[in-house]
Parts: structure tokens; sequence; C-alpha cells
């Protein structure tokens, strides 16, 4: 080896050791107010930079802007930086970016739907072309939560129930947002969101606390995240949630221990909006001295809004009660992700390199993915698919059928209504004039008490073949804070079903919803529901090709749907326990004789006044054909611990008509150093078969799939038996069994 090719090992010009070299380097240039200056994430003026900003950023003071998406004021505000403060270092520019930009996508618990990590992908893929066209470099978002109580308003925003699931789709969100290369155009930092544990906010009410003992945490909430990090998520953001009394932003086991040192996470971490500040209010500091600390300690690297470590960072280090080394690893955690995004090298944005917002191209892409996001949860006597050949006139009635900001969701601040095609507007177009389409809004608002409109929808259902009922939520029903206590159809709408269920006609609910619903009232009195959740800018033509029939319904769901909100929590993946409820044991308020002894024996898990099971189970959804499943089998019969194994089944497609059916691959770990849940989703496939098709489906299993954290809450795997199932949703009775060996 010569001695040029020595040198130029010490010193690469590209890869990490490069990378880290820069930082370094940087660093010792910085004073501490530079270094504090770069936690700091501050709102921008909104289409202009204000003065107090600009001198701001003129002194190092600011790291990152939140809220701005006027190119022009992006780039002065870049300019700003890398040319008007000392040490030029570009800005993060940050924004919600969840679930689209200009162009609006179904809300990620309908993409959730789709089970389809390409199509969430490809999401994300078009909303960070859209927005960093506007010069937005980092989103807040995938938002993976685990939420199990639908009572929680942010479940909208959430990928539903499971940790598998979710990790899958949430990677696929961060391949999106990020692209190969974070540097290209096009690309932004994504955020693993909210670390961790808010979707166990108790009683579903936002920013309420959690109790998660460790191994539910590390079982159930963390892996998602650990999905995201090993996809190379860029940046992680603090839950405002209390986390078994210590708050997540400043909960040292999931910030250091977890993240850092057991998942080896170098990026970001972020605080949430002012939840510093709010270590104080939480009572779990005496004021934002104390709270900077504690964040700072923890691993919080930037704070989002309050200022605590703006204002007490600098005497925390004079003080000696943090060191310098700490701050500087804070520091290269923010530098890192900016020289990850090349913002050293293109600090500005040129527009004319990305698509156009809202361009025909994204539009098609938010409408696929709308159709792949409903959910037929129900379809008596084959209602659907409708027929414009056969049908004279329909009525399409609700509040939710032409409405083309509701249809959109929550959390779309940047979200073009003028581009939204509603399902009046759409089956109108489908139909043309070989169908009479009466229409009639019936209600003002999801939530109004009156009935002044009931007679006109009676009077359209009257006339009509078929009426299909747009019901369900608005979108500020969901979302951030905003939460319900009781979950069935809010104000009159069962009053609207009666009302026109009384007509004799036949009934169609699409429900448009940020969450699951309570509906075991309403479902009887319907013959087919079709959930729709908030579909997006083109969830109108979406839904109107489903009515129809163009595309057949795929979509299965990703949260439970309880009969009554008394159930809440309730999820396919829960313990057996020891006494569960069955079909032998279940007994009905009303089939309680009167003065009967009240026994401790034979009793089982269940509410007198509901059944036990939910009213549609996770990972159900109809399509228009019908499959079935036979023969799963194992092979070889057991899995060695360095081994593999696959489990397949047949799969057919038993109607006359193509569909797509998502196979779903559950296992069941009999006995556990802890209790393991009745079933686990380990594995999933959308499959496309052609009527009367037959198919084997199969899966791979390893060891690893299979372990879990157990009363020491390290990660072990067991040797014992386990029951595998291959099926259409978490109810299927299809199964193996096999036994993992030493
Ligand atoms: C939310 C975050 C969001 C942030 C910035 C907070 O209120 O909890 O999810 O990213 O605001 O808008």
């Amino acid at each position: 080896m010569t001695e040029s090719m020595d040198t130029e090992q010490a010193e690469p010009t590209s890869g990490s050791a490069f990378l880290e070299e820069r930082i370094r380097t940087l660093l010792q240039q910085m004073t501490l107010e530079e270094k504090i200056g770069q936690m700091a994430q501050v709102p921008s003026g909104g289409g202009h930079l204000p003065h107090h900003l600009r001198e701001a950023i003129q002194r190092g003071q600011v790291g990152s802007v939140i809220n701005e998406v006027d190119v022009a004021t992006v780039n002065e505000l870049q300019r700003t930086a890398v040319e008007e403060s000392r040490l030029g270092i570009p800005l993060l520019v940050g924004r919600d970016v969840i679930h689209g930009f200009a162009t609006v996508f179904p809300i990620p618990l309908g993409q959730a739907a789709s089970w389809n990590p390409r199509l969430v992908e490809l999401g994300a893929r078009i909303a960070a072309h859209e927005a960093a066209s506007r010069g937005v470099n980092w989103t807040f978002a995938p938002m993976i939560d685990i939420s199990r109580d639908p009572r929680w308003g942010r479940i909208a925003e959430s990928l539903g129930e499971d940790p598998f699931l979710t990790g899958s789709l949430g990677s696929a969100m961060v391949r999106g947002f990020q692209g190969e290369d974070l540097s290209a155009p096009g690309s932004i930092a994504a955020c693993a969101k909210h670390f961790a544990g808010y979707g166990a906010s108790e009683s579903g009410k936002d920013y309420n606390t959690t109790n998660i003992p460790e191994g539910e945490l590390r079982n159930v909430y963390l892996p998602p995240f650990q999905a995201a990090v090993d996809a190379g998520v860029a940046s992680i953001m603090t839950s405002f949630s209390d986390l078994n009394g210590v708050p997540a932003t400043a909960n040292t086991l999931i910030l250091q221990q977890i993240l850092r040192d057991e998942w080896g996470f170098d990026g970001l971490v972020v605080s949430d909006w002012d939840s510093i500040h709010q270590l104080a209010v939480h009572g779990f500091t005496a004021g934002d001295r104390d709270s900077a600390f504690e964040a700072a300690t923890a691993g919080v690297d930037m704070e989002m809004a309050s200022q605590t470590y703006a204002h007490h960072l600098a005497s925390l280090v004079h003080d000696g009660r943090m060191t310098i080394e700490h701050i500087d690893t804070m520091v290269s955690n923010i530098l890192r992700t900016k020289f990850r995004l090349g913002l050293f090298d293109t600090p500005y944005t040129d527009p004319s390199l990305l698509p156009d917002i809202a361009a025909p191209e994204h539009l098609a892409a938010a409408r696929h993915a709308a159709v792949e996001s409903l959910v037929l949860l129900k379809n008596d006597v084959r209602v659907l698919p409708l027929s414009a050949e056969s049908l004279c006139a329909v009525a399409i009635i609700g509040p939710l059928a032409d409405d083309q900001q509701e249809q959109l969701g929550t959390w779309i601040f940047d979200g073009d209504a003028r581009h939204s095609v509603t399902a009046l507007q759409a089956i109108r177009d489908l139909v043309g004039d070989r169908v009479t389409v009466h229409h009639a809004r019936g209600i003002d608002t999801t939530r109004s008490h009156d009935r002044g409109g009931f007679d006109e929808a009676v009077r359209a259902a009257e006339q009509s073949d078929v009426v299909v009922m747009f019901l369900g939520e608005e979108a500020i029903l969901s979302g951030e804070a905003h939460c319900r206590a009781d979950i069935g159809l809010p104000g009159n709408q069962e009053a609207l079903i009666d009302a026109l269920a009384a007509t004799g006609k036949p009934l169609v609910l699409v429900l448009m919803t940020g969450r699951p619903l309570a509906l075991e009232r309403v479902v009887p009195k319907v013959h087919a529901v079709v959930c729709a959740w908030h579909p997006g800018s083109l969830g109108g033509p979406a839904i109107a090709d489903v009515l129809f029939g163009v595309e057949s319904p795929s979509g299965k769901l990703p949260v439970t749907f309880p009969r009554v909100t008394g159930q809440i929590p309730i999820y396919y993946s829960h313990k057996h326990g020891g006494k569960p409820g069955t079909p032998e044991t279940f007994v009905h308020i009303d089939d309680i004789q009167a003065r009967a002894p009240q026994l401790s024996v034979g009793n089982t898990s269940f509410h007198f006044d509901v059944h036990y099971s939910p009213l549609y189970p996770f990972g159900h959804g109809l399509s228009y054909t019908t499959f079935e499943y036979d023969s799963v089998r194992v092979d070889p019969p057991e899995l060695a611990v360095s081994g593999t194994i696959t489990v397949s089944a047949e799969v057919t497609n038993t109607g006359d008509r193509d569909g797509t059916e998502v196979a779903q691959l559950y296992v069941r770990d009999l006995v556990g150093n802890v209790t393991r849940p009745v079933k686990e989703l380990k594995g999933f496939q959308r499959v496309f078969l052609a009527a009367y098709e037959r198919r084997t489906v199969s899966f791979t299993l390893t060891p690893e799939d299979l372990s879990f954290f157990g009363r020491a809450n390290t990660r072990i795997v067991e040797p014992g038996r386990f029951h595998v199932w291959i099926g259409g949703s978490s109810d299927t009775q299809t199964r193996a069994e096999f036994d993992l060996t030493d």
C-alpha cells in the first residue's frame, strides 16, 4: 500500500467517517450559544420573514423553522442562515405532512386498511415531492402510535392497533418520504412519532396519562418504532404523555436506554410542541430550568416551540449541571440530520426540479389509494355492487355525500379542497343519464339534532330503487384533541336511518369516519356497509367505482370495530385469561332469571349487556367475490432455533368475479414465560385471484419472528408449541401447529 493511499484512508471524502469529521470540525467553531441555537425550532411568520426571526437566525439562535410553506420565504430563511449567520448552518424546515400535501390521500388509518406497503410508500413519496417543492425538508410523520382506543381522536392519524402492520406500513412511509437518497431533490426527513405509548392515553382522552408495563411497551408499542429506525428514519418525536410517571419527553428509559443504547439510533430527537415546558405542568419539574435539564439529559435534541433550552441550557452548563460533551452530542444529532439531507451543499429549493403540486399522476395515485382503503364490512343479499344498467334511480343521502372539505379528514394543513371530487359528483359522472340521481342532505351536519331535512330525504328514497347514505363523522370529530366518549353515530343520524329504513328500500351505508364507530344497533338496519374513512381528494370517484363494481373492494380493517363504546379496549391480540368467555357460558342480561343467585363458580369473562366479540374483527373485509382457505401446513414440521419454517395454505376464489384478497398469517405461542396473546399477526400478502382460481400462499417464519420480551424485559426465544393460522381475518379458524425446538 502506498503512502498516498494511506493518507486517503485517513481523510475520507464521503461516507459516515467523513460526515462525522465535518460535524466535529463545525462543532469546534461553535460557541455554546450557537450550539444551543441549533436546538431551537421556532414558528415561521407564515409567508414572510418577520424582523425578529431574521435577527435570531443571523445571530445563530435558530436551528429549525416550523410551518413555512411559501417557497420564496423558505429560500429567504435559508439565505439568511447560510449567508448572514456566522457559521452559515442551514435550517431544518418542518411541517406536518401527514397524509398528503395539496393532494390528499386517505387518512393514515384508511391507508392502513389497504394492507399495501407499496401504496403507502408511494403516497408518502408524492407528499414528499409536493412538500419539498415548497421548501419543506422535514415532516412529522409517520405517526406510528399503536391505537386500541377509538375514542382517541388521533387514531385517525395512526396505522391501527397492530404492531406488525404498523411497523410494516410505517417503514414504508419512511422509505417514501426519505427516498433512497435523503439528499436528493424531493426527499424529506421523516419523523416517527410519538415516542412512546401516546395511543394508550387513559379513556381515549388526548394528552392523558399512560400506564404501560415495560413488557407491554416493548412487545406492543415499541416494535413499530424499532422498524422505523431499522428503515433509517431520520428523526423521532417524543410524546406529550406521561409514561408510567415519567413524561415521555424526559423518559430516559425510552429515549436513552432503548432508542440510543439498544437500537443505536443516531438521528435527531425533537420534542412535541411545547412538551418540554409542559414537564412542569405535569408536575414532573418545578419549572422551565429543570424541564430543560430533564429533557436534555434524557436525550431530546431539539425543542419545538417552547424556549426552555434557549433560556436555561447555557446556565446549566455554566453551573456544571450539564456537560459540554452532552451538549455536543445533542448538536451532533441535529447537524448529522442536516448533513444527511444535503442542506450544507444544497440549502435552496428549486421547485422546477419537482413535479407540479396536485399533478394528474398524484391525483390518480390518491384515487387508487382510496379504492384500496375502502372496506366492505357487510353486504347482505348482495345489494352491492349496484348496476348502472339495471337501476332506474338512486338516492344519495347525507351530509358527507357532497362535501369537498370533509372528505379530506384531519391534519391536512396544505390540503387543497379544490382538487376534491365528491361521491355525489363522481356517481353522477359514472351513471350519466342511465340512472336518475336524487340527492338530499337529510341532516345538516353529522352532529345536527334537527329533522328538518328528513322528509326530503325520505321522498328521494321513495323515488329510488336503492338508497346510499353518506354518514359518519366530519373531519373535525377526529384528530388531535378531538376525542369522543361515545363513538356511536353522532347527532340525529340514526333517526335518519330509521326514517329511510321505513321506506323499505335497500339501504347502503357509506361510513366516512376518522375512527371505528360502535354501530351494533345501526348495522342490522342496513343491507350493506362500506367503510370509506376520510378518503382524501379523490375519495368520491373511488367510492363510486366500488359501489358500482368498477372496482372490487379489497380493504381489511387495521383496527377492531367494537359493538358498543363500553367494550373498549377491544382488540384481536388480547390475552386469553383464565376464564375466557365462551358461547356456552355467555348470558345476556335479558336472560337472567329473577332473583337468580350470584355464584362465583362457572363464570367467564364477558359483559352482560353485549356479546364479548367485536362487531367486526381486525383484518375483516369482504369483496364482491368470496375466498376460502384450506390445507394450512408447515414445512418442516418443527422449527429449529437456527432454522426457518414455511407456512402455507391454499386460497380459492370461490366466486365468479376476480378479486384481491389479503391473506393473513397469525401465530399463538401456547405457553410463555409471560402470557402470550391469543393471536399475533406475523405476515400478510395481497393476492389477486381470478374467478375460481386456487393458489398457494406461503410465509416464512424464523425463531426471531416468534421472540418476545419476557419477565426480565429481555428478548427471548422459547421452545414450545405454536398454533398458526392463515386466513382472511383475525377470526380465521384454519390452522396448523408446530413445535419450536432447542
Ligand atoms: C402534535 C404533533 C405535531 C406538532 C407540530 C403537536 O401538537 O402533537 O403531532 O407534529 O404539533 O404541528
